[in-house]
């Protein structure tokens, strides 16, 4: 009876011990909606990079090549010592690992990868400027990135010989660097703002469009760096193939942690509700109640964003744009409400996992701390946090952190353009 007892007792336990050992269950097979909406996660799903109709030059190679050289030249700065390849390392998925970015001074915000932005209605994590080509003129003339001033960079185009016949094969004429002040930018410290008030209107008309131009080509260039494929895109589209066809089914791309993982981040965790399409963005603004840092305003985000994509002169619908007004659809109708305070703009996922820290102030050093927050959901310091805490096990955000591994990948671009030029 006793032997008995123990037997009984033993067989549980051996059944509670493998109980609590097993592997999470595994979704069987997807249903046909998850099947869906894992496909349209696939790089597969991506449409080929749509025209910028305010750059003509967007897709001209000269203006690539010229771009390419322009983003790696730390003459385009005032102490010559920083270039866009400064703050956007190549190795580092186009970030520098820090939280907040170093220039010519000490930055504001956290560094966000390239691959891929070409994509995107708006730049920035608050969305100030509305196409690559105007937020690329942005930190040539902020004083704390580059700094360099708008007739600086004119200047370098002009007595460059190698820029001055690369730039007039696609643009035409630039201004004689003679005729050009040292320092004169409408953005620039008093002395330069007073010589650019001086200058002739129509030299400062010229001035502006060479330097739109430099953006443009700089826009060309960054259009070339698209995201490659991951191991996740490889078993969203064997996920696809019908049941029956057993021999191209979701193999051992994914382990069985990184499935679990996926099957909370469409659904239980709700990451796809931002996190969405191919990129992993929705191109939208959200306030996610991340904590400003120490020293900082929380940030008011997308608020001003709004307001100051609408006031920049290099806009869709500003004279250097190469756009009709109702091109401009995105700016003259962006969303404009009191749920915008606090919001920023939703990164991309594709490596991810290569781009520490994490968020638009650097707020956070590790996956793990991130995926604590989402599952915390804590309340806004400024507007409300529209996220819902989540309530996960440790075990469940891990396997997310694993998901987040599988879309992992080399760029999509010719390694030439993945270093600086060769002369
Ligand atoms: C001092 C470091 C630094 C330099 C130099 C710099 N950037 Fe950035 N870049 C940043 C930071 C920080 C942000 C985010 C700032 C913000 O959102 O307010 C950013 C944002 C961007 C974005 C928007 C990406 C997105 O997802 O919204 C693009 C594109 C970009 N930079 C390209 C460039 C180009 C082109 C140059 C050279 C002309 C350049 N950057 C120079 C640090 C730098
Ligand atoms: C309500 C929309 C929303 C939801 C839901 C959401 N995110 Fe985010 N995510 C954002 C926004 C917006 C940011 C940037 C926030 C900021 O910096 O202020 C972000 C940032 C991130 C980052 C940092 C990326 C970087 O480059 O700094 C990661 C990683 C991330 N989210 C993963 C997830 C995961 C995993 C989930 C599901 C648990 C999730 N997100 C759910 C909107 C969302």
């Amino acid at each position: 009876m006793n032997k008995r007892i123990s037997a009984i007792f033993l067989l549980i336990a051996a059944a509670v011990l493998v109980w609590l050992l097993a592997p999470p269950p595994l979704p069987e097979r997807w249903t046909e909606s998850e099947t869906a909406l894992i496909s349209s996660l696939s790089l597969s799903a991506l449409p080929p990079l749509p025209p910028d109709s305010s750059n003509s030059a967007a897709d001209d190679e000269r203006a690539a090549a010229l771009g390419h050289r322009l983003f790696f030249d730390p003459r385009l700065s005032a102490n010559g010592a920083v270039s866009c390849a400064s703050c956007h390392r190549p190795e580092l998925s186009f970030t520098d690992g820090l939280p907040i970015a170093v220039g010519t001074g000490p930055g504001r915000r956290h560094t966000p990868g390239l691959i891929g932005t070409a994509y995107s209605p708006w730049f920035y994590w608050d969305g100030r400027r509305d196409s690559q080509w105007a937020q690329a003129l942005t930190p040539l003339e902020t004083h704390f990135e580059q700094g360099a001033g708008r007739t600086a960079i004119v200047r370098l185009l002009a007595s460059d010989p190698d820029y001055k016949t690369m730039y007039e094969e696609i643009f035409g004429s630039l201004p004689d660097p003679a005729r050009l002040p040292e320092s004169a930018s409408p953005l620039g410290d008093e002395p330069g703002r007073r010589n650019w008030r001086m200058l002739d209107p129509d030299l400062r008309f010229k001035i502006s469009s060479a330097f739109a131009n430099a953006g443009k080509s700089l826009a060309a260039y960054q259009r070339k760096l698209l995201p490659g494929r991951s191991r996740f895109d490889d078993y969203a589209d064997a996920a696809a193939i019908p049941q029956g066809d057993t021999h191209h089914r979701p193999g051992d791309t994914l382990s069985r942690d990184e499935i679990a993982g996926l099957d909370l981040f469409i659904g239980a965790a709700q990451c796809v509700n931002c996190h969405n399409g191919p990129l992993f963005t929705n191109h939208d603004f959200h306030n996610t109640g991340i904590l400003p840092v120490l020293g900082q305003l929380p940030s008011v985000g997308r608020f001003d964003g709004v307001r100051l994509a609408r006031d920049d002169p290099f806009n869709c619908l500003g004279e250097f744009s190469d756009a009709a007004p109702g091109q401009c659809a995105e700016l003259r109708f962006a969303r404009f409400d009191n749920e915008l305070t606090g919001a920023h703009r939703t990164p991309g996922l594709r490596n991810v996992t290569l781009t520490a820290p994490y968020m638009h102030t650097g707020q956070m050093g590790t996956l793990a701390e991130v995926l604590q927050h989402y599952d915390e959901a804590p309340t806004s310091m400024l507007g409300h946090n529209e996220a819902k805490p989540l309530g996960l096990s440790s075990r469940q955000l891990r396997q997310l952190e694993a998901f987040l591994h599988s879309l992992e990948a080399a760029p999509a671009a010719a390694a030439e353009w993945l270093r600086p030029p060769q002369h």
